[in-house]
């Protein structure tokens, strides 16, 4: 099923995008949850699923993390399961992501889905990353409040939580409904009934991650060999001391280096299109032969990609899970990144192509994209 959303993506970005939250009435209208409590419950019972379940009983909170046994001990109130990244695992959930790709993919993170119960949910919190909270079945109270510093705290180590707040907006949301908040804003909900959200979440990254991601770069390619050299030195007042024209020398080292744009443009592309998220790969058991994906895609079928899986364009290059997509096909290349199926059609001149077919034929046998059946 296809999600249709109501919005006006213009005014959107002119007026809220990481500016303020706002609520969007009936952002979906008629809407269908994609998955089941019981599914998701489900989900949170697998091993390689993230996933948390948080509780509070007279104001003492308690985090347990999955996979989950049982749910059975659980009371019928004040709880609440929570699944990161369901997008990766369950495919009908996913295409709850589609409607959003207005905002860049290289942007979006994973989508989340909260279970709860009456009374259920994290608590008063800031998060660091713009989200899309979209009310599923059930009604649940949210309240969003202004972006000012605020004081956090730890009422078990693995909730963060922020004190109570003046609300800018506070709704009971109804399904369809769909709260954007930007980093920073407090917000909370609490069910009053049996309540699915699901958070579709951005990523920003830091200039940490990033200085270490591209230093990882630098290393497994032995770049930077380049020695710092003074042939100009001349005699000193203080040896101690290391000059300003020196500090500035190393400094432009390093940043030629970063100001490199095949080298940044590459490492960026490897370091974005990674998920931060595990993949559900299922490698197709036996592999494929290039000439049995020709006919299959000849024939009609289409190839649909793994949930979670990033493809993404960086120039003239797509990267996909850390790799560059080593073709001269560009236009085929850029199909399988713009496009979640891709058919025949879209692949073009380059399905003639034997090292193409041989590219693709490999992608599938990774379990990157799989035959929709
Ligand atoms: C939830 O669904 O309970 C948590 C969503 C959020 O506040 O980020
Ligand atoms: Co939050």
């Amino acid at each position: 099923m296809d999600y249709q959303l109501d919005l006006d993506w213009d005014e959107f970005f002119a007026r809220y995008w990481q500016k303020r939250p706002v609520l969007l009435k009936r952002g979906f209208k008629n809407f269908i949850d994609p998955i089941s409590p019981d599914e998701l419950a489900g989900l949170a019972m697998e091993n390689e699923v993230d996933s948390r379940l948080v509780s509070h009983d007279q104001g003492r909170w308690d985090v347990k993390h999955g996979p989950f046994e049982s749910y059975d001990h659980l009371g019928e109130n004040n709880w609440s399961i929570l699944v990161q990244a369901v997008d990766h695992w369950h495919e009908p959930s996913a295409r709850l992501m589609r409607p959003f790709r207005q905002i860049p993919d290289w942007r979006m993170d994973d989508l989340m889905i909260s279970f709860s119960v009456p009374g259920g949910g994290v608590g008063p919190h800031l998060d660091q990353y713009d989200v899309f909270i979209i009310q599923g079945t059930g009604r649940r109270r949210w309240r969003v409040g202004e972006k000012i510093p605020m004081k956090q705290h730890t009422p078990h180590p693995d909730l963060l939580q922020v004190e109570p707040f003046d609300a800018i907006i506070d709704e009971e949301m109804e399904p369809g409904d769909i709260i954007y908040i930007p980093p920073g804003f407090p917000h909370e909900g609490y069910s009053l009934e049996n309540a699915i959200n699901y958070s579709v979440g951005f990523r920003a990254p830091s200039s940490r991650e990033m200085i270490s991601g591209f230093a990882d770069y630098v290393l497994s390619r032995e770049l930077g060999g380049k020695r710092y050299t003074d042939a100009d030195l001349v005699k000193r007042e203080n040896s101690a001391e290391i000059q300003q024209h020196e500090l500035d020398g190393m400094r432009s080292m390093m940043q030629d280096l970063i100001g490199n744009p095949e080298h940044f443009n590459n490492w960026m592309g490897e370091f974005i299109s990674q998920s931060r998220h595990e993949l559900d790969v299922a490698p197709p058991e036996p592999p494929y032969q290039p000439g049995e994906v020709y006919e299959l895609l000849e024939a009609g079928e289409t190839l649909q990609r793994l949930g979670g899986l990033r493809v993404l364009r960086v120039g003239d290059r797509c990267y996909v899970n850390g790799e560059k997509i080593e073709t001269e096909h560009l236009h085929a290349a850029d199909a399988l990144s713009r496009n979640m199926t891709v058919t025949h059609a879209m692949l073009g001149d380059a399905m003639e192509d034997p090292s193409f077919l041989a590219l693709l034929c490999a992608l599938v046998n990774n379990g990157y994209w799989y035959f929709n059946e």
